[in-house]
């Protein structure tokens, strides 16, 4: 794949669970032609566990270590990559300012109900695992909105865009301006 040469900076997908980070990140990888990453993924295999195993085994603090530690390791060697992280990574202040200095920080800003729609059959994440997902829902975003708002330069609602769409549209303003 021949590297664009346009994108200077790292470009750090944010947003709740089932905002679309992973398929956009993978789309905008293939439309800008620059690798991605995603953390949870490398925080899985570096674990050799899931991450709702993690949740289970060690608790949600050793997993948000994880995923600090990670987020360190990939800022202190990436360039020009597309990295798209965990939901609750913006959450932590450190965090925040590593994302901010990792590269251009895009938040894809999705609705609680949206995000319901999308994974009320998924299984796969631990905090999601109660009586009233949507209420929690509803519960963790507001918590994070000055989070996930305070360390975006750029602000995408998702809610009635495809993959593809996002994808398009981020693309080109980071050509122009990232
Ligand atoms: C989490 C989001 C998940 C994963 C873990 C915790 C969160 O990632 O990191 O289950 O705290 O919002 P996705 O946002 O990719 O689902």
């Amino acid at each position: 794949m021949e590297h664009n040469r346009k994108i200077k900076k790292n470009v750090l997908l944010i947003g709740f669970m089932g905002a679309g980070k992973t398929s956009v990140g993978r789309k905008l990888s293939w439309k800008l032609r620059i690798p991605v990453e995603d953390t949870d993924k490398l925080i899985e295999q570096k674990a050799g566990k899931s991450i709702s195993e993690i949740f289970a085994t060690e608790g949600e603090e050793a997993f948000r270590r994880m995923e600090t530690e990670e987020l360190q390791e990939i800022c202190s060697r990436s360039y020009s990559r597309i990295l798209s992280v965990g939901g609750g990574t913006p959450v932590r202040e450190e965090n925040r300012k590593l994302l901010k200095k990792c590269g251009t920080v895009v938040y894809l800003r999705v609705k609680p109900e949206t995000v319901w729609e999308r994974l009320k059959e998924d299984t796969t994440r631990p905090l999601l695992n109660c009586e009233d997902p949507l209420a929690k829902i509803k519960e963790l975003m507001a918590a994070r909105k000055e989070a996930y708002e305070s360390c975006a330069d750029v602000i995408l609602d998702v809610d009635e865009m495809s993959v593809d769409d996002c994808a398009s549209s981020l693309a080109q303003w980071l050509e122009e301006n990232a």
